[in-house]
């Protein structure tokens, strides 16, 4: 694979419900790498913000949060279906991360400039350290500007948010295709349009089209790229 040439760290990134995160954990798992989905960090920070009933557009206090929240990723404590543990805190959020009030906030929160600053500091750690494919909207860009390999991952918003209705089934959690293509549309824009590291392709990452590839496929692909 990688003609022999295997990268130390892959920046994967893309917009929401794209296959970003099933991709990176095939490719985590095939290399024995670690992955790091960024986004569990902006979402923890959301719920930090929303638990302590603080306004998320009061930028001043969420920064305060942000920068104070104790944030744990571990490998799954639980057979319920996740992937990972995430502790806030020292709590066990793992599910509440995909509540509906983060998925509505999580986008105003990240565009804050200092809470951005935060979470990239604590990226970087995890990416000196190698052996890591890191996911999420400005890896490629901002955090890991460097890595050896990115990739910018997309899919149509109908189809991600097909997508992202099949996931939620999987939990038990009924949603309307209408109200989730608006989410993932307005998350989109507020990603892309924000003006401190907006979601785009990096200039040299390789762009992948998933709509019509399953994960399997598009990760065989990605394992015969030139590097
Ligand atoms: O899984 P999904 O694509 O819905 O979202 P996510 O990857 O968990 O990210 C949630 C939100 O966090 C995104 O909509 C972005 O606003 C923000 N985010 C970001 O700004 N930068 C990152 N590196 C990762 C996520």
């Amino acid at each position: 694979m990688f003609n022999g040439k295997i990268p130390s760290v892959i920046a994967i990134d893309g917009p929401a419900a794209s296959g970003k995160t099933t991709i990176g954990k095939l490719l985590a798992d095939r290399l024995g790498y670690l992955l790091l989905d960024t986004g569990i960090m902006y979402r923890a920070a959301t719920l930090a913000v929303l638990e302590a009933g603080i306004d998320p557009e009061n930028e001043v206090m969420v920064m305060a949060v942000a920068e104070s929240a104790e944030i744990e990723i571990q490998p799954a404590t639980q057979d319920d279906g996740r992937q990972y543990t995430v502790l806030l805190d020292g709590k066990d959020v793992t599910w509440e991360l995909r509540s509906e009030r983060v998925d509505q906030n999580v986008s105003l929160v990240a565009a804050y400039p200092a809470v951005r600053a935060e979470m990239v500091r604590r990226q970087r750690e995890i990416g000196d350290k190698g052996c890591v494919v890191m996911v999420g909207r400005d890896i490629g860009t901002v955090v890991l500007p460097d890595a050896p390999l990115k990739l910018y991952v997309t899919a149509s918003a109908e189809e991600r948010a097909r997508r992202r209705v099949a996931d939620k089934e999987e939990q038990g959690i009924d949603l309307a295709l209408e109200d989730v293509l608006a989410d993932i549309r307005s998350r989109d824009k507020q990603d892309s349009e924000r003006e401190h590291s907006p979601l785009m392709a990096a200039d040299d990452a390789v762009q992948i089209d998933t709509t019509r590839h399953d994960p399997d496929e598009v990760v065989s692909h990605i394992l015969t790229l030139p590097i």
